[in-house]
């Protein structure tokens, strides 16, 4: 199994995704610090990924703390839960895992630092093992629903690198391929961080799972050549109404689909859904550093002080998504009451 993130004595280890798929290479966060900064930086991305990371985060400023009283170690957890937040805005699995987590140190309150320390570590290690589980469940679900043969495309990265394990997206695509059927991943290249072609490919390539890599602007014409039976991508953050917000492209893929009559799903976890944002509207969208767009593997390659926008996320509006794929079931329109139904 790809080991994206692990707990080991004391240390947050994760794949360092930079790198990939050109080495393997370990980062190792000693401290809540550190793994804010390997959010920031990408070497851990994907929003299940991410919430691991930070609940793991939280077990290290627990670790770390000085405090003697559990009132003062909650109030240290607070502090660095606000900065842990603040990473990344877009994927909601990030507050989520912080919530989860300060909610167990405050329920602790009565209990020494040590043991609510013990249990914050704990509780880090679970949410991996049942991300790893809930993705497994998201692939029963979603396996009927991909072809017997023919293309599937994908966006970005959704596999194991971007969750504890088997991925979303990815996770229905393997389910499928472990029922027997045998679809052809085709892999959005996904600029300007390149996920689709360093990661997705890397991950299904591993598994023995056939992917072709096309530039992001090639999946029109392919849809219109009958190449692509299905569209299936992840998400960072689900509105009450359906609105999707994932990695920029997402949209402009829903909608050819939609125009090509092609089925797009949504494969994400319940902790995906922000229940309290009415609409995609709502949703924070993530602008990342121009030289991503600018330079390739650290090269300029733009006219020099060229104006770039690195927009990370987009919104696919809900009538768009044919269903949204979960670990309890596949989620319909009117996404208002499905998804509402599912908490
Ligand atoms: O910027 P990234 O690489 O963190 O963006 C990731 C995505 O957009 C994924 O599609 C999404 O997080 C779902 S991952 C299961």
């Amino acid at each position: 199994m790809i080991p994206t993130i692990e707990w080991q004595n004391g240390i947050v280890r994760m794949i360092d995704q930079r790198y990939l798929p050109r080495r393997m290479q370990f980062y190792n966060c000693r401290n809540y610090h550190d793994v804010i900064k390997a959010i920031q930086t990408m070497v851990i991305r994907g929003a299940p990924a991410i919430g691991i990371a930070a609940a793991m985060g939280m077990a290290l400023a627990a670790a770390s703390s000085k405090a003697k009283q559990a009132s003062t170690l909650i109030k240290n957890l607070e502090q660095a839960g606000e900065k842990m937040k603040s990473a990344r805005p877009t994927a909601v699995n990030l507050a989520w895992a912080v919530d989860i987590m300060l909610d167990i140190a405050r329920a602790s309150h009565h209990l020494s630092c040590e043991l609510i320390k013990e249990n914050l570590q704990d509780k880090a290690i679970s949410i991996l093992n049942d991300d790893i589980a809930i993705n497994q469940s998201m692939g029963k679900n979603g396996a009927g629903l991909m072809p017997e043969q023919g293309g599937v495309l994908t966006h970005c990265n959704a596999g194991a690198l971007a969750t504890g394990g088997y991925g979303t997206a990815l996770g229905v695509i393997r389910a499928a391929w472990e029922a027997g059927k045998r679809p052809h991943v085709y892999a959005d290249e996904t600029r300007p961080f390149l996920q689709g072609l360093r990661l997705t490919a890397w991950e299904l390539m591993e598994d023995n799972i056939p992917v072709t890599v096309i530039a992001d602007n090639s999946a029109g014409f392919l849809m219109q050549k009958g190449m692509i039976q299905c569209v299936i991508v992840g998400a960072d953050r689900i509105a009450a109404n359906g609105d999707v917000a994932n990695k920029i492209g997402t949209y402009q893929t829903a909608v050819l689909a939609k125009e090509n009559n092609i089925p797009f799903y949504v494969a994400a976890p319940l902790s995906t859904i922000d229940m309290s944002l009415p609409s995609g509207n709502n949703i924070p969208i993530e602008n990342r550093d121009p030289k991503e767009i600018t330079t390739i593997a650290g090269k300029l390659f733009a006219p020099e002080n060229t104006i770039a926008m690195n927009i990370a996320f987009d919104i696919t509006p809900n009538r768009y998504i044919t269903g949204i794929i979960t670990e309890k079931c596949v989620a319909k329109m009117p996404y208002t009451e499905s998804l509402k139904s599912l908490f």
